[in-house]
């Protein structure tokens, strides 16, 4: 969620390419930010008046300013045309948000992840000298597909597969998924992006426009919005569900279990818990889930998908920094927030730099879900995709340990910020 207030067309090609990698690299390394958000936390002040915004006070401040620090700061991102993430409130805003609510109340994710993370794992190797998989390709890749595809009713097969008739072709929902991962991460990337990544994802913002609008009959009956509902409005609420969902909750997932395999301790206990439990009973253990539950969020605060927010700023106004001086802030400038360094300060977690799933948060359990945004603003699904993430890693528990699959080639590959491979095996 990356914007520069400059125009980045006027960057040279080396330039931008050298800015863009560096971004990358950077939001690879949640560790680095870490360190940078600490630091930056003792001057806050100071930080303030760059634009940056790192105690957990002040972050959680200008998130629940929406008119004074607006979400339009992700417009320039949005190649497959506006959406809620990027409105500010309105009528408008005010419809399609009442319209996704409406959708994700038909969603039982849990029942749909569980199912489908059994089947995969069913299909996967399992012994020492098997070969290795892709966690994301041949794992969440499905999982979260599966548990997300009813927001879309009786028509998910029609938008998955691009067709009328839909006939269950993995390939097809193969294509469809990888169109709205680019899409999704143009949101992340930004306009710092290389030309050939922002045409990348425009192309693939196309190609998911038109099988929306392809289908755009099938999605009118399937939500039950009368034929006077506008088409363009279906399109829109249709395509931007369609790309917000799925790969940040692919990627959180892959972020997860990287984090975990970083704390062998953890891992190994949560394993053993599993392994006490046993198949089946592993899948319906309340409190084992609970526990899986709270190591995820946990996981994902120390390798949040995004490590920084952005705002931007339409009238003057005054930054509250969180430190002895408030910052002021000019009209036509943007401020970014540092939420992974909030999700860290000391003055608003307990022990903050220890790994620490059952932390009691308090009246703070907001805070918690930083990850997911605050205030009006924080993600609609946040607890949709903790489930879904959830059940996910109850699987992976079940397997062997496992490790990441160095050896043939890396195991991780990146496609700009996000990561289109993790290649695992059974250590
Ligand atoms: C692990 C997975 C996910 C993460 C980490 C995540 C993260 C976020 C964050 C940080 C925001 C707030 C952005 C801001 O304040 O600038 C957000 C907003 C949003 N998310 Fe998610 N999200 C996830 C999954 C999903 C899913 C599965 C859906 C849909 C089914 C979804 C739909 C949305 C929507 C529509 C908004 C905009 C809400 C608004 O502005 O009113 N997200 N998400």
């Amino acid at each position: 969620m990356k914007r520069l207030a400059y125009k980045p067309d006027a960057l040279p090609p080396g330039a931008r390419r050298l800015l863009y990698g560096g971004y990358c690299w950077l939001n690879r390394h949640a560790a680095l930010l870490r360190t940078i958000g600490a630091l930056l936390r003792r001057w806050p002040s100071i930080a303030g008046r760059f634009g940056l915004v790192v105690r957990a006070r002040a972050v959680k401040s200008v998130l629940t300013r929406p008119r004074s620090f607006s979400n339009t700061s992700h417009a320039p991102n949005l190649v497959a045309g506006d959406y809620l993430i990027a409105m500010d409130p309105g009528p408008v805003y005010h419809d399609d948000r009442a319209l996704l609510d409406k959708r994700l109340k038909v969603l039982t994710v849990q029942v749909h992840a569980d199912c489908e993370a059994r089947q995969r794992l069913a299909g996967l190797p399992q012994s020492r000298n098997s070969v290795s998989f892709d966690l994301i390709d041949d794992y969440l890749m499905w999982i979260v597909h599966r548990a997300i595809e009813p927001v879309f009713g009786t028509a998910a097969g029609n938008v998955a597969e691009g067709s009328q008739v839909a006939v269950g072709d993995p390939g097809l929902q193969r294509q469809y998924l990888l169109e709205t991962r680019y899409v999704a991460g143009q949101l992340l990337a930004g306009s710092i992006s290389t030309l050939d990544v922002q045409r990348r994802a425009e192309a693939c913002a196309g190609a998911l426009r038109a099988r929306i609008k392809g289908v755009i009959g099938h999605i009118r009956s399937a939500w039950g919005l009368p034929p006077s509902y506008p088409s363009a409005d279906i399109e829109r609420n249709a395509v931007g569900l369609a790309w917000i969902a799925h790969a940040v909750t692919v990627q959180s997932g892959a972020l997860v279990v990287q984090e975990l395999l970083r704390h062998p301790e953890v891992y190994r206990a949560l394993r053993s818990k599993a392994a006490a439990i046993g198949a089946p009973n592993v899948w319906n253990h309340v409190d084992f889930r609970k526990s899986v539950h709270n190591h995820v969020l946990e996981l994902m605060r120390f390798r949040p998908i995004f490590p920084l927010l952005v705002r931007d700023v339409p009238r003057d106004t005054v930054l509250e920094t969180g430190g002895q001086k408030d910052a002021p802030c000019a009209g036509g400038k943007s401020v970014v927030m540092l939420s992974i360094a909030a999700l860290f300060d000391p003055a608003a977690v307990a022990d903050s730099r220890r790994f620490c799933p059952h932390r009691d948060w308090g009246t703070d359990e907001d805070l918690r879900w930083l990850m997911f945004g605050y205030g009006d603003r924080r993600c609609p699904a946040r607890k949709y995709a903790v489930d879904i993430l959830t059940s996910a890693l109850i699987g992976l528990l079940t397997l062997p340990e496992l490790r990441l699959a160095h050896g043939d080639g890396k195991a991780i590959k990146y496609t700009g910020p996000l990561m289109s491979r993790m290649r695992m095996r059974f250590a």
